[in-house]
C-alpha cells in the first residue's frame, strides 16, 4: 500500500481495539483492488466519543466501523440512522452525508449472506434464537427481513426477555416474534428448521461448553440448519455436534467478513470481492 497526498481514511472505533480483525480484512481488500484508502484502528474511550466524531468529520474520514462499547451510545450523535439500525438499537457502520454522520447496521447483511445462498422457503421456517443480547437483536431483525415465520427467542432471564419484547412494541417487529425461557426448548425444537446461537457459550477459551445438549439437538429435523455466530473455535462444540448429527452448520466467520464487505462497498462505492475479505480473516483469526 502506497500512502500519498490523496490517500483517503477509513477506520474502526472501539475500546479495546487492539484485538480487532477489521483493519486486516479491510486493508487486504483495499490493497487487492489498488484503492487509495487506508483503514485504521482507533482506540476511543467512551468519554471521547463526541470529540472523536467531530475530529473525524474535520479530517474528512470517509466512514468507520463501530464496535464495543460504542454501538448504542453513538446513536445520539448521528444525524440519521437506518430503520434496521433503529430496530436493533445498534450501529456498526457510519458513513458521511451532507448533513453529518449517518449510521446503519451491516451485521444484518453479514448474518444473512450464507443463508441467502440456500434455496429455502423462509416464510415457512420458524427459527429459534438462543440468547437475548445485542447479537440476538440483530439476528431477529435480519430474519424478519428474510421473511421468516414466527421467530422464537429463547433466554434464561424472564425480565430481560420482557424488556426485549417491550422494546419492539409498536414497531414493525410486533407480532413477528415470541420469547421463551430456556426450559421450553424441548417443546420448541421439533418444528425448528433454523437454530441460531447468539450466546457466547462455547467461545474460546471455554471451547468445551455447548449451549444445548446433544439429546436436544437430536430433536431437530434432519433438514435443519444450525448457525452459531461464534467463530473461535471453528467449529464450536455446538457445530461439531450438529455436524455429527448430519445437520447443516454455519459459523460466524463469514458473517464477520460479509458485514465488512457491505460496509466497504458503501464507503468506496465499488463491488468488493468477499473471498479476499474471507481469506484475510482466515489467516488472521486465532486458531
Ligand atoms: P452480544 O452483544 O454478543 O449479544 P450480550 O449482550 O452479552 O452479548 O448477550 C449475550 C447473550 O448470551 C445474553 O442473552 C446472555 O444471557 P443473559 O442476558 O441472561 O445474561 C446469553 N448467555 C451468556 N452466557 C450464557 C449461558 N451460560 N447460558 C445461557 N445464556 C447465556
Amino acid at each position: 500500500m502506497k500512502i500519498n497526498g490523496k490517500t483517503k481514511l477509513l477506520g474502526v472505533i472501539g475500546d479495546p481495539i487492539a484485538h480487532s480483525l477489521s483493519p486486516v480484512m479491510h486493508n487486504a481488500v483495499l490493497d487487492h483492488l489498488g484503492l487509495n484508502y487506508v483503514y485504521l484502528p482507533f482506540l476511543i474511550h467512551p468519554e471521547n466519543l463526541k470529540t472523536a466524531l467531530d475530529g473525524f468529520w474535520s479530517i474528512d474520514l470517509q466512514g468507520f466501523s463501530v464496535t464495543i462499547p460504542h454501538k448504542q451510545t453513538i446513536i445520539p450523535y448521528l444525524v440519521k440512522i437506518t430503520e434496521r439500525a433503529g430496530l436493533i438499537g445498534a450501529v456498526n457502520m457510519v458513513y458521511r452525508s451532507n448533513e453529518g454522520w449517518c449510521g446503519t447496521n451491516t451485521d444484518i447483511d453479514g448474518f444473512l449472506a450464507p443463508l441467502k445462498r440456500l434455496s429455502k422457503q423462509w416464510s415457512q421456517i420458524k427459527p429459534i434464537i438462543l440468547g437475548n443480547g445485542g447479537a440476538s437483536r440483530a439476528v431477529v431483525v435480519a430474519l424478519t427481513e428474510l421473511g421468516c415465520g414466527e421467530i422464537r427467542i429463547v433466554g434464561r432471564n424472564q425480565a430481560k426477555l420482557d424488556t426485549l419484547s417491550q422494546s419492539w412494541e409498536n414497531t414493525s417487529l410486533a407480532g413477528r416474534f415470541s420469547v421463551h425461557l430456556w426450559d421450553k426448548l424441548p417443546q420448541l425444537l421439533g418444528d425448528c428448521e433454523l437454530l441460531v446461537n447468539t450466546t457466547s457459550v462455547g467461545m474460546y477459551p471455554k471451547v468445551e461448553d455447548c449451549p444445548i445438549e446433544l439429546e436436544l439437538l437430536q430433536k431437530l429435523t434432519k433438514t435443519a440448519i444450525v448457525y452459531d455466530i461464534v467463530y473461535t473455535p471453528r467449529p464450536s462444540k455446538l457445530l461439531q455436534r450438529a455436524k455429527s448429527e448430519g445437520l447443516m452448520s454455519i459459523d460466524g466467520l463469514e458473517m464477520l467478513a460479509q458485514q465488512g464487505v457491505f460496509a466497504l462497498q458503501q464507503w468506496v462505492n465499488e463491488p468488493i470481492p468477499s473471498e479476499i475479505m474471507m481469506n484475510a480473516l482466515l489467516e488472521a483469526v486465532p486458531k
